[in-house]
């Protein structure tokens, strides 16, 4: 998936929300890099929008579970299940989300 000038878009806004045909999504910029991961919590559905990144840490505001951004893996607080982040890069102003092979389609 290609996402026109979100190069830009994100370094303006930060955070920016992606309505996806897999659900929606979150890209961020985590030290330069784009980060692309589901846009609700595993634990109870908080917003992950409104998470914090601390040191490459996904935290969410609702009851602070923490996972990796680099690979969304759950390293402390009540979520069970890590968090989906998908590869993602750069291509010129563009935002490329390279989804896995998979049933899940689109
Ligand atoms: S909803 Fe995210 S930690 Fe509870």
């Amino acid at each position: 998936m290609r996402v026109e000038g979100l190069r830009g878009r994100l370094a303006e806004e930060g955070v920016v929300r992606l309505d996806t045909a897999r659900g929606p999504y979150v890209a961020r910029l985590a030290g330069g890099r784009p980060v692309v991961h589901g846009a609700l919590c595993p634990h109870r559905g908080g917003p992950l929008e409104d998470a914090y990144l601390v040191e490459g840490m996904l935290i969410c505001s609702w009851h602070r579970s923490t996972f990796r951004a680099g690979d969304g893996r759950a390293v402390y607080g009540p979520a069970c299940a890590d968090l989906d982040v998908v590869p993602a890069r750069f291509d010129g102003d563009d935002l490329v989300v390279e989804w896995p092979e998979g049933p899940s389609g689109a």
